[in-house]
């Protein structure tokens, strides 16, 4: 069993359940009246999961695609080093990008994806994030609507990986470090 590594519970079901309703609100009240549709860019793969639930409490018309960066291979330490994998299937020019994250730990991606995705000369480009980890901040960048702070701890479950496994887990947990 999964569950036998997880030493504790960070986020459960359902505080995962009211923070994605409120991030659903506060994104709906921001882009109330928007004339054409939100973009919504998820980065894979962590986000997939919270897209899904993300985008079905958005009250405004919107599209969604996806992004994947290559990541931290299978170690838990952020190297620093991003390459995109597999870009964009869509123009973002002139258009309301709202970009998604599972988690923003040293904020090296988030800033890179960023500064990628503002040279594509989008009319807005606001952030989104799960998870928040401020302790090991190296970057300072804007998440615009941000989930929940969590300590620095290395979080499973919800989307979240080790070695591609535990996404499946409908909470976000702590792996045990053994
Ligand atoms: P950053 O560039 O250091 O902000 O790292 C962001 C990426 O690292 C996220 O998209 C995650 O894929 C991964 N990551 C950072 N912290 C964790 C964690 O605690 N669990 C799982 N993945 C993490
Ligand atoms: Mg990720």
């Amino acid at each position: 069993m999964q569950e036998h590594n997880i030493t504790k519970i960070l986020v459960a079901e359902d505080e995962i359940r009211t923070i994605v309703q409120r991030l659903g609100a506060e994104i709906t009240v921001y882009y109330q009246g928007i004339d054409k549709q939100l973009m919504v860019i998820g980065l894979l793969r962590g986000s997939f999961i919270f897209m899904a639930d993300l985008v079905r409490q958005i009250e405004v018309p919107l599209v969604v695609d996806f992004m994947t960066l290559s990541s931290y291979g299978d170690g838990t330490v952020s190297s620093g080093d991003i390459k995109v994998v597999m870009d964009l299937d869509s123009s973002i020019e002139g258009r309301d990008v709202l970009l998604v994250e599972d988690i923003v730990d040293t904020g090296r991606t988030f800033s890179k994806v960023i500064r990628m995705l503002r040279n594509r000369n989008p009319r807005s480009l606001k952030t989104c994030t799960f998870l928040n980890k401020p302790e090991t901040r190296q970057v300072d960048i804007q998440i615009d609507f941000c989930g929940v702070d969590i300590p620095n701890e290395f979080a499973v479950g919800y989307g979240l990986d080790y070695a591609q496994m535990y996404r499946n887990l409908p909470y976000v947990g702590v792996l045990n470090p053994d």
